[in-house]
């Protein structure tokens, strides 16, 4: 058949050679997937089944980002979202029913906690929010129609290492699944499935992407049916991932052993340095005496990460925290978390129920791959900054 140049342009007859090898998995865009034929045409979700139908659920790109998040986490099927909240939105939305009832530690991230309270609210799903530290004391706090135990281990900005074994034991006593976000481990320090869990999810936005430069969030899961339930969600709620951030997120995967490595060693030595400061009355990170479930942490986790919070001396203004954030050169600040340039924030704690009473005296640090010397001298001076106001 002959074509016009505008054909061309749509059905081109160019060659380019064959059998390039990258090390690089290719970047593959595509909403249409193409079918041999009409009869072979259908919209099925699962494409490790039936092979590729739509881009919506998977290209070749995508699904290897799953694949190798499933294979870290030791998992067997791993579904990818646009986002960390996104993820969290799916299970609940895939898993619980009107009338259903589910348990968040009241440490939890909070859109979590605001998911909960607003939108499962109006679709008649209640809520109780429960105390991190509580363990086998869970139990108590089970209904009749309670179908998910949500965990976060550490616990957002005040970082209580949770009781995963004991929370588990309870959850699975009275058949209600137990979700963890897995985001501050990066999925690897803590092995949720040998402790129990049956859904894991993370924020691949923090450490697995490890720039500050994507959104992607995983759901993993050992379970055939949990997998069916969340996929035909993810198909009618429609939250596509992009394969470029796919792509960044694998490029991220490559170095992630080694950024863990020197974050965990900087992150260790900036938290000490502060413990030892009269300026500051609690440091809470994972790995040190002072944080609410350390013990746990040197049971359960291989490691620590990079994010922990401080908290300053009572009697501190909030003026003067924030004054001490804002002296800070190398710290920006920003929210989101797991990159490679160190960020802080403060928050005033108190206004979230159930929180311990830190009130505005809590700082959340990020620890990137800046040199820790240089760090703790820019706390330093910020610290010094502080002294030096009436
Ligand atoms: C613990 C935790 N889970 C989930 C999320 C949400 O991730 P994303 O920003 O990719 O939606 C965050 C983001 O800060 C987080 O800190």
């Amino acid at each position: 058949m002959t074509k016009t140049w505008k054909t061309k342009l749509i059905h081109s007859d160019a060659k380019i050679p064959e059998g390039y090898k990258s090390l690089a998995t290719p970047v593959y865009r595509g909403s249409t997937t193409l079918f041999p034929s009409v009869s072979a045409a259908h919209n099925t979700w699962d494409q490790w089944r039936v092979g590729y139908t739509y881009g919506l659920y998977g290209t070749p790109t995508s699904l290897e980002l799953a694949a190798r998040i499933c294979e870290l986490e030791s998992g067997k099927y791993t579904i990818l979202t646009p986002g960390g909240q996104n993820a969290i939105s799916l299970i609940n939305l895939a898993l619980l029913n009107t009338g259903d009832h589910i348990l968040v530690p009241s440490s939890v991230y909070f859109p979590n906690r605001k998911l909960a309270s607003t939108l499962l609210t109006r679709f008649g799903i209640t809520t109780t929010y429960y105390d991190p530290m509580i363990g086998a004391g869970i139990s108590a706090f089970i209904q009749e129609n309670t179908r998910l135990l949500w965990c976060e281990s550490p616990g957002s900005i005040t970082m209580e290492v949770q009781d995963i074994p004991a929370l588990v034991a309870a959850a699975h006593a009275k058949n209600v699944r137990v979700v963890l976000d897995n985001t501050w481990s990066a999925g690897i320090l803590l092995d949720a499935f040998a402790h129990g869990v049956d859904i894991t999810m993370q924020a691949l936005t923090k450490y697995i992407g490890g720039h500050s430069d994507l959104l992607l969030g995983s759901v993993t899961v050992l379970d055939d049916a949990l997998y069916h339930r969340l996929g035909a969600a993810q198909q009618v709620l429609g939250a596509a991932v992009s394969p470029d951030d796919c792509s960044l997120a694998l490029r991220g995967l490559q170095t992630l052993a080694v950024r863990l490595s020197a974050i965990e060693s900087s992150a260790l030595a900036i938290a000490k340095w502060l413990a030892a400061r009269p300026e500051i009355e609690l440091v809470l990170h994972p790995a040190l005496h002072s944080c609410p479930g350390h013990e746990f942490w040197k049971r359960d986790f291989l490691g620590s990460s990079g994010v922990f919070s401080f908290v300053f001396e009572p009697g501190l203004s909030q003026q003067k925290v924030h004054t001490f954030v804002d002296a800070l050169k190398l710290f920006r600040v920003g929210y989101s978390w797991g990159g490679v340039a160190s960020l802080v924030l403060s928050y005033d704690i108190n206004r979230i129920p159930g929180r311990p009473g830190y009130d505005h005296r809590i700082v959340r640090l990020n620890i990137g791959l800046e040199s820790t010397e240089d760090l703790i001298a820019d706390l330093d001076q910020a610290l010094a900054v502080i002294q030096k106001l009436p």
